[in-house]
């Protein structure tokens, strides 16, 4: 809690530790209202820094005695200010003994030692192991932790924290111990216990070189049917980081366990990954195709963390890409490899262009490794993260895979057992490849999202063909002048065929290039102009190919040319995104009509080409799918200087009921052809098939007629899993009939008890743009399940309302703004994290008009002036009205 503004953090202030501390020794007595820590804590001092004090990090926890060597501390060789607890006077090496109290059942921020569902867990990144005890909370100061848990047997059966079991008994008065050892020097944010009743799904794995590892994933006992997914992700993981980067497990156990209330998706822990339970629970009849996915990758991303995080850690928070961009690109290579790769990148892509560009030109832009923070918990951002993994990936586009495989594991051999920086991480790469990355180095540094205008030019007399490249990087919050990024631009030009024509630039001998259709451009300037020889027809351009640099390209193609590539473009991402290029304009210009006040048509040329995609056998139904769902209204709202939310919902819905009537019977061939597929098949064709079942169904139900909403009622009632079930009823959300309020009714009362399944029935209805949305979800959290304390419902409901229901949260009269505001500071004293979070939807006000511009700063006032606020929630209110 605040009264001042907080203070700011700056990476050049970055000082290595003066004390180091090589073991720690924590013991717990678990009580959930009084919990007493005991820590020991080994400590030496670091050469040249003979009289500096030791200083530890405490929040919200009381100290109740402190020992140097085995005698009470002299009360004048320390003194706590504030959340720093100050120690003078030490011997060099000396052991510290420190007793804490805390409360783990009144923590609701979910940070620290909390309880969840009865159950003891805890969650320390980023500086979260300060509410447990006092500590030198930093990544780079790396310990070897032992950890003796006590708690009431009966009631908290399975006690557990990192590494290997290496003591466990019973004691009297109904008590119970376990002590736990990780042989690996790790940060205190890595630190985990979980103590409770909990059942246990178990399985084996045999590492590459033989060694057996015991997998646990621990739930509440009616769970245990919902852990069959997870365990097979974690053990597809595992052998994937062998085979693809050489990466073994190191202990003899690796536990899952999957708490309710979680502020994030999991964490990786050392051999103890806590996991909110959404990304660990599926069955087929509770989870969609999108969940076990989304499981599948968690699970990979936390696992894949052992080496790149744990084993390989950040020297400090701004290095926090580090870890989390470089895990992001492993876990979606690793998805890509499971799956049709060109989906995975279409849908990584769909989520850096509609979550992280918007970032990256918000008040709150930021580079990937930033230069300054007031709250940490701020920074686990779209651009640290997804970024982050296109810079990595834009890495192994410039060195190959090959060298880039050789980088990782030099950067693996060099730093196993540091806490280390992006640009440690550069170097490796560098080193391996005798590479010069000094300029790519920017990317770390310049926030914003870089243009590339780009033109052709055909000399039919010379048969050259020229292609201009321009940069530019717009200015963001405290960077004004941007300087030119190093970007791979892969490219192939098309002749009339669609065959791509081999490449080779003037200048260039015969042979270098010239066989490929397919080149990576490396743009370091701010204009380049490439002359490409012996083109022996004016050819159409596929630029960027499988986005290959996170940026905006602009190229002025024609409609012919859009619908050219969408039908002939051997590279899958860029055939859909030539057909979402198109589907934009399309519907900016009738956005245009609609704001003209003009009858809106639908054009021709674009439903004729979207008719041939639903028809063309060759493509695989994942693809279809992509291709034929309209670009979102978010995504829209990007492409618009001003941006008249009506108009692109009214426009979008026009869109999709033209192309719903007239392709009516294409929809409902595939719909029929597809509508039978095994709902136990969890493969990836399958899952395509069923996504574009539930396209079709969508479109069926968008043409307006009572066909198919029937189709849709009967689909939902038939539904043989949840997949089916949620496609039904997403179709009818936004349509005001019977049927919709029949199948809501339905599914709440089948599911009121599944905490995961009644948060999709939330979201559903906070999403929904028919009229009185918000008096609804007023209503809703009047709703025996609502509970402001469970992040997942928070999101669920409010979260859904301010990010996926446009219309309604940017009503004119500012009634959704104000409804946010009131939520944001009701959950601010509870949660700040999930607060902060929230508050984002306010922060870009000066893209809507006047009206809404003055309503949003109202609303963002309200939250700044508020006394006793978090730092999470004011470094982001007032850094938006800056
Ligand atoms: N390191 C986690 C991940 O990306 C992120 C995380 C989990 C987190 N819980 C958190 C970050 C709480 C901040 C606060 O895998
Ligand atoms: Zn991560």
């Amino acid at each position: 809690m605040k009264d001042a503004a907080p203070r700011t953090i700056h990476l050049k202030d970055y000082a290595a530790p003066v004390w180091r501390v090589s073991a720690v020794a924590l013991d717990f007595h678990l009580d959930p209202a009084q919990t007493r820590v005991r820590s020991r804590l080994s400590l030496e001092r670091a050469g040249g820094s003979a009289g500096q004090p030791l200083m530890l990090n405490g929040q919200d926890v009381k100290l109740l005695s402190l020992a140097v060597d085995g005698r009470p501390l002299d009360a004048r060789a320390w003194r706590i200010e504030g959340e720093q607890l100050w120690i003078q006077g030490l011997p060099d090496r000396c052991e510290l003994e420190i007793q804490t109290l805390i409360h783990p059942d009144q923590n609701t921020a979910l940070e620290g030692l909390y309880v969840s569902g009865g159950n003891f867990c805890t969650q320390c990144e980023a500086e979260g192991f300060r509410r447990i005890t006092w500590f030198p909370d930093r990544p780079d100061v790396m310990a070897e932790y032992t950890v003796r848990l006590e708690a009431d047997r009966a009631a908290f059966p399975v006690l557990l924290s990192n590494g290997n079991l290496i003591d466990s008994g019973d004691l009297s008065d109904g008590l119970h111990y376990a002590v736990w050892h990780d042989p690996y020097p790790k940060p205190s944010y890595l630190f985990a216990l979980v103590a409770g009743d909990l059942a246990c799904q178990e399985d084996r794995f045999t590492t590459a070189s033989g060694r057996e590892v015991d997998l646990r994933i621990y739930v509440q006992r009616h769970n245990l049917d919902k852990c069959d997914h997870a365990m097979g992700s974690l053990i597809k993981s595992m052998r994937w980081d062998e085979q693809v980067f050489g990466r073994e497990y190191d202990l003899d156990v690796y536990m899952i366990v999957a708490v309710d209330d979680f502020n994030m998706g999991a964490m990786e822990n050392k051999g103890l990954n806590v996991f909110n339970s959404k990304y660990v629970l599926a069955r087929q009849d509770t989870a969609t195709d999108e969940d076990f996915v989304a499981i599948e990758s968690v699970i990979a991303h936390e696992y894949f963390h052992n080496w790149s995080g744990n084993r390989i850690t950040c020297r400090d928070w701004f290095q926090l890409s580090l870890k989390e961009g470089l895990t992001v690109f492993r876990d979606q290579e690793f998805t890509a490899d499971q799956s049709l790769r060109a989906v995975k990148r279409i849908d990584d892509v769909q989520r850096l262009r509609s979550l992280q560009f918007p970032e990256d030109a918000s008040p709150m832009a930021h580079p990937v490794r930033p230069q300054s923070y007031m709250e940490i918990n701020n920074f686990y951002t779209m651009t640290v993260y997804e970024k982050g993994a296109e810079v990595v990936r834009m890495i192994q586009t410039l060195l190959g895979r090959e060298g880039f495989r050789r980088g990782m594991d030099l950067y693996f051999e060099r730093h196993d057992g540091q806490a280390v920086t992006t640009d440690d991480f550069v170097r490796a790469m560098e080193d391996a490849t005798a590479r010069d990355l000094s300029q790519f180095r920017r990317w770390y540094d310049q926030a914003g999202t870089p243009v590339i205008e780009a033109a052709g030019d055909y000399d039919a007399a010379n048969h050259r063909y020229r292609l201009t490249l321009r940069q530019s990087t717009p200015a963001t919050p405290g960077q004004p002048d941007k300087l030119p990024l190093h970007i791979p631009l892969a490219m192939a030009v098309l002749d009339s065929q669609g065959r791509e024509i081999p490449l080779r630039l003037e200048g260039e001998a015969k042979t270098a290039g010239g066989q490929s259709g397919e080149r990576v451009l490396e743009l370091t300037a701010p204009d380049h102009v490439f002359v490409f020889e012996n083109v022996p027809e004016a050819p159409v351009p596929s630029l960027l190919r499988n986005f290959s640099a996170p940026v905006k390209l602009r190229f002025a193609y024609t409609d012919e040319q859009l619908a050219f590539l969408m039908a002939h473009d051997g590279d899958d991402f860029n055939r859909w995104e030539a057909g979402q290029q198109y589907a934009v304009r399309i519907l900016l210009g009738l956005v245009r009509e609609i704001q003209a006040g003009r009858a809106l048509e639908a054009d021709e040329r674009f439903v004729a080409s979207a008719a041939r995609v639903l028809r063309d056998p060759d493509l695989d139904p994942a693809l279809v799918a992509e291709a034929l769902s309209l670009p979102g209204e978010s995504y829209l709202a990007e492409q618009m200087d001003a941006v008249d939310v009506d108009a692109i919902h009214e426009a979008r819905n026009f869109l999709r009921r033209s192309l719903g009537e007239q392709l009516a019977d294409g929809w409902r061939a595939i719909y029929d052809r597809y509508r039978d597929t095994d709902p136990a098949d969890l493969g990836a064709g399958a899952m395509g098939r069923r996504r574009l079942a539930g396209l079709a169904l969508g479109y069926l139900v968008a043409a307006g007629r009572s066909e198919g909403r029937a189709l849709a009622y009967a689909r939902f009632r038939e539904a043989r899993n949840m997949t089916e079930s949620m496609a039904a009823l997403r179709a009818l959300m936004d349509c005001p009939c019977e049927e919709r309020e029949a199948a809501l009714g339905a599914f709440e009362t089948r599911w009121k008890e599944e905490p995961l399944v009644l948060d999709k029935w939330f979201s559903l209805q906070a999403a929904s743009s028919l009229p009185g949305a918000l008096d609804r979800v007023k209503r809703l959290m009047d709703h025996p399940g609502f509970n402001l304390r469970n992040p997942n419902r928070v999101r669920a409901l409010i979260g859904a309302f301010a990010s996926a229901n446009p219309v309604h949260f940017h009503a004119l009269d500012g009634s959704g703004y104000d409804y946010l505001a009131e939520q944001v500071l009701a959950l601010d004293s509870l949660n700040p994290q999930v607060a902060a979070r929230l508050v984002k939807a306010l922060s870009r006000f000066k893209r809507y008009d006047n009206a809404r511009q003055k309503r949003m700063k109202q609303a963002l006032k309200r939250i700044v002036e508020t006394h006793g606020l978090s730092r999470d929630v004011y470094e982001i209110a007032s850094r938006s009205l800056e």
